[in-house]
């Protein structure tokens, strides 16, 4: 088969949502659908419930011992599916947005009982910023939720995207009778507790015809005729260029739980969602079906395994073909690396593979060579783009509390090379700054540190809103900025100055005051 086959039966995606939405139900429901799990319960939540360290711990140990859980690959209707898994807490949302950097498109899981919520708004974000296109199944219409004119119209607005309906809904909660897929001129019927196969489906072609009153009632039924006529004349036909363009998003409505509606979306994913495409570096675009290899760490799992101190770096390759035991340039370390034993996770088993293309996602095990964004190429020195660091939530003061401060120092190196959290220096003191977007990363830091470097440490609060990067042509003024901010500024890993805002009122402030210096939210603003 060719690459440029082998590319075209790729799909590279992530299920992403608020947690409790139903990420890991749909999730489920998929592999079974696939085949990939024989029975419901085998994907383990991700969830951290009750939010303690411990809790996170004994997770990771598990998703150590299976690392299988961060990418499921399967086959569904002769295409390589990648879904990669995303963390369900939100204090680990920096993860979710630098697996959103590995995916070529996102199914999006709303609660239709809440509606777009904090982490749906946030991840939104980072997808609308990379202009990924996504689909949007709206979920636990078995429960008593919003009206779904009004679910559409706040999708729209809070998440700042166009969206269509291609099913919808005929009422809802303990009346729910089902969908009526636009997309497919059917009706799917509704029934609770039945599995998917059960589903029945009746063809409709007029939804004017008699027929539709005997499936679901008169009453139901004047009213989806109604809703149907008010959704043709708003909407025209779907543009599938503007979903691949991540400027219109497609929604389903549905239950997971019930499976109920979810062949549907992973059958219209099959048919929308794009192929891997070109990817930007910093020199050029970089084409998949291009001959030379290359690919990026997005992911880095450390193994919480004392006796095993390896970590896997999670791959994603972008062009060419991967080869086991072929050299590779490490562009930022300039150096040749081989990969003896490239892990792939086709059907929750981790395989040795012998080779991979663009859209894989491959698991190399590293003894501290990678950071998260590092490239491997067939001997180009490129630089993917779009693997930023975002701004952290939460900054606390790293202080040393025991003598091991060559420990201390190597500990922080590595968590901050797997992205656990950000490290940067104050310019006054040398202070050291840690930023993560929630307060369980602190103690997971402290853990960690603890138990594998045998340092120990504390975190002291700092008022700080936000780290902007900062950058101005105008060199006077960006002087007169620093140094009446000094308190304030710092430098990240690779050594940008970052300033360290109060308060969004004041950060306003001074880009009034400072109109010549640029504040830039995540890393990568060149
Ligand atoms: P997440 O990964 O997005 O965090 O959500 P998850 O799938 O774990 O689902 C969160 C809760 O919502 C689960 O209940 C799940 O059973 C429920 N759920 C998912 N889809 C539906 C749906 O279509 N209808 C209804 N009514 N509930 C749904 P839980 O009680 O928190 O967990 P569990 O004990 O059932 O596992």
């Amino acid at each position: 088969m060719s690459i440029n086959d082998e590319i075209l039966k790729r799909r590279t995606f992530a299920i992403i949502s608020h947690p409790d939405a139903g990420k890991t139900t749909l999730t489920e429901k998929f592999l079974l659908f696939a085949g990939a799990i024989q029975s419901a319960g085998a994907v383990k939540s991700n969830k951290i419930k009750k939010s303690t360290v411990s809790d996170f711990m004994e997770i990771e140990r598990q998703r150590g011992i299976s690392v299988a859980s961060a990418v499921m690959s399967f086959e569904y209707r002769g295409l390589n599916i990648n879904l990669l898994d995303t963390p369900g807490h939100k204090d680990f949302a920096e993860d979710t947005y630098r697996t959103l950097t590995a995916v070529d498109s996102v199914i999006l899981v709303v609660d239709s009982v809440k509606g777009v919520e904090e982490q749906t708004e946030k991840l939104m974000k980072v997808c609308r910023m990379r202009k990924t296109p996504v689909i949007i199944f709206i979920n636990k219409l078995d429960r008593e939720g919003a009206c779904p004119f009004d679910l559409v119209d706040e999708l729209e607005k809070k998440l700042d995207i166009k969206v269509q309906p291609l099913s919808w809904p005929i009422s809802r909660g303990s009346s729910f009778k089902g969908v009526y897929s636009f997309h497919q001129n059917n009706l799917h019927i509704f029934h609770p507790n039945r599995g998917a196969d059960d589903d029945e489906i009746v063809a409709i072609t007029d939804i004017s015809r008699h027929a539709l009153d005997e499936h679901v009632g008169g009453e139901f039924a004047a009213q989806l005729r109604e809703d149907v006529e008010l959704l043709k004349g708003v909407y025209g036909s779907f543009d599938n260029e503007k979903y691949l363009a991540g400027d219109l998003a497609p929604a389903f409505f549905g239950s997971a739980l019930n499976n109920f509606g979810v062949k549907e979306t992973l059958d219209a994913f099959i048919e929308m969602a794009p192929p891997p495409g070109a990817r930007e570096a910093a020199t050029r675009r970089v084409e998949p079906g291009e001959k030379s290899f290359s690919g990026f760490v997005f992911k880095i799992h450390a193994n919480l395994d004392l006796r095993h101190r390896d970590r896997i770096a999670f791959f994603r390759v972008c062009s060419g073909k991967f080869e086991r035991n072929a050299f590779y340039k490490h562009v930022r370390l300039n150096t040749n690396l081989r990969f003896t034993n490239p892990a792939s996770f086709l059907g929750q088993k981790k395989d040795v593979i012998e080779e991979a293309y663009p859209g894989d996602v491959i698991g190399l095990y590293d003894r501290g060579h990678f950071k998260i964004g590092d490239t491997l190429t067939d001997g180009e020195n490129l630089s993917f783009q779009g693997i930023p660091s975002f701004s952290p939530e939460v900054f606390r003061e790293l202080i040393n509390t025991s003598m091991k401060a060559k420990q201390l120092e190597k500990g922080i190196k590595q968590l901050t090379d797997e992205g656990v959290a950000q490290v940067f220096h104050l310019a006054i003191g040398h202070r050291k700054v840690v930023g993560t977007v929630g307060q369980l990363q602190f103690d997971v830091i402290s853990y960690r540190l603890e138990h594998e470097y045998g340092a120990k440490c504390s975190f002291e609060p700092l008022n700080f809103y936000k780290a902007c990067w900062i950058t101005s042509n105008n060199a006077a003024q960006f002087k007169d900025f620093c140094d009446y901010k000094a308190n304030h500024i710092g430098r990240d890993k690779d050594d940008n100055i970052v300033f360290f805002a109060e308060s969004e009122w004041m950060l306003h402030h001074y880009m009034e005051q400072f109109p010549d210096v640029n504040f830039h939210f995540t890393s990568e603003f060149k």
